[in-house]
């Protein structure tokens, strides 16, 4: 008895001396630095202290914001830091200002550049996009609009349980990053909101989207060039613009996108499903090595899209041959529905055709109706199902 009483208080000691490791972690309550949570008072200058304060840290660091509304202008989180663990954990609801001119011209409301293992957990950003987008669409002298979360410049990366609303411009945007873990994002802007993409990625490496949900006025989630090495998985879109690689060639010598797998996915109402688009422009760049696997449309405007003729409106384009080499793209276990005729569309490069395209197990309608197809310059195979047929020219 007495020995193991010995044991306990031995035991006792060691959980005293040595701190569990969260306890270890230093935590900045944003309430310390004069935030306030009452949806008024401009809390800017509380977040970039305990930014500063998190970022000079060493060791697991979190930055905590309580229940509440706080009102914020632009907040730029700026790196290098000392601390490589640095959690911002929001259980409230982080507001702009309503006007967007107060935003003015800054691109960003939030942006993070040159940080190291950040975290960003849980909270609603609302952007009041929507004063903005009645100004454009009145078409009137209205200014871009700010992306609601930029991350740029960085490297392991977390945004877990983020609520996006309301977006002025993109909802979240991944540019020049590595290791980027999205997980059970949800971002939110009304049908026809002008360019408020839910997710924008860029010359980064190794980005995960998981269990998110996007329904935007733009792209669902949008690729750009230098994007390699993306897996996306378990994501719903729509209403909005679906998925989309692209638009390429805007620059005359662009980084290439490559290895991108999307997996389990749904479209409800989109204008596209899964897509790859580039400008009718004689820009160098390519596509290679992508795989579109397990997807539902629902009422999909055109649920598979290869457009090397892409040009909005009409407006501007040179209508060259693309110079975007597009190679090995699998179309796999695709069924639903089309609200147009042409449920499957590739209009590919009349210089570089793409190549390597594979189609295996599509089943789309156009609603109760045969869909049809469209191809030029493809060279592909159709195996298993693949409906509507597709003859290439
Ligand atoms: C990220 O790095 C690139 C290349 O060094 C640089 O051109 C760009 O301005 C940086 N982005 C930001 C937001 O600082
Ligand atoms: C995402 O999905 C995976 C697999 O279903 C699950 O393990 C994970 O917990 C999910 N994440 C969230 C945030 O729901
Ligand atoms: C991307 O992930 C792979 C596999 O996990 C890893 O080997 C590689 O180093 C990562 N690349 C970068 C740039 O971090
Ligand atoms: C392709 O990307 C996935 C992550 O999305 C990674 O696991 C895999 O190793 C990559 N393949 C190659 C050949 O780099
Ligand atoms: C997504 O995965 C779930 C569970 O594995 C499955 O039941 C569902 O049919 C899949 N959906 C699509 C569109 O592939």
């Amino acid at each position: 008895m007495a020995k193991l009483f010995g044991y306990i208080f031995l035991l006792m000691i060691l959980v005293l001396l040595y701190p569990s490791s969260s306890s270890a972690m230093t935590t900045y309550n944003v309430l310390r630095f004069g935030a306030k949570g009452n949806g008024v008072t401009d809390s800017t200058r509380a977040f970039i202290s305990a930014w500063a304060a998190a970022c000079a840290s060493t060791g697991p660091t979190r930055i905590y914001v309580p229940k509440g509304r706080y009102l914020l202008g632009s907040l730029a989180f700026k790196g290098d830091c000392k601390s490589s663990d640095i959690t911002l954990r929001i259980d409230g609801t982080l507001i702009a200002p309503a006007e967007y001119g107060v935003l003015g011209q800054v691109k960003n409301w939030l942006s993070f550049d040159r940080v190291n293992g950040v975290s960003i957990i849980g909270g609603a950003l609302d952007a009041k996009g929507s004063s903005l987008w009645a100004c454009k669409a009145a078409g009137t002298n209205c200014p871009d609009g700010a992306t609601t979360l930029r991350i740029t410049n960085s490297t392991n990366i977390k945004i877990n349980r983020l609520l996006s609303l309301n977006s002025q411009l993109y909802h979240i945007v991944i540019d020049g990053c590595q290791n980027v873990y999205v997980d059970g994002v949800k971002a939110i802007a009304a049908d026809q909101s002008p360019n408020t993409d839910g997710i924008h990625i860029e010359e980064s490496t190794n980005v995960t989207i998981v269990n998110s949900t996007m329904k935007t006025g733009d792209d669902c989630i949008s690729i750009g060039p230098g994007t390699t090495n993306l897996w996306i998985e378990r994501v719903t879109c729509g209403p909005g613009h679906g998925i989309s690689i692209g638009s390429l060639g805007q620059e005359i010598e662009e980084d290439g996108v490559q290895n991108v797998t999307v997996k389990n996915t749904t479209f409800i109402g989109t204008q596209n499903g899964l897509r790859i688009k580039s400008w009718a422009r004689t820009s160098r760049g390519f596509v290679q090595g992508v795989k579109f696997i397990g997807a539902l449309m629902y009422y999909v405007q055109t649920p598979i899209v290869i457009d090397q003729n892409y040009c909005p409106h009409n407006l501007n384009c040179p209508s060259q041959a693309s110079g975007v080499q597009i190679s090995d793209v699998i179309f796999q276990d695709i069924r639903g529905t089309s609200t147009s005729p042409i449920a499957i569309k590739f209009d590919c490069s009349t210089k570089f055709p793409c190549k390597g395209i594979k189609l295996q197990n599509v089943n789309l309608k156009y609603l109760k109706r045969e869909a049809q197809s469209l191809c030029t310059n493809v060279i592909g195979v159709a195996l298993g199902l693949v409906k509507p047929i597709i003859v290439c020219n």
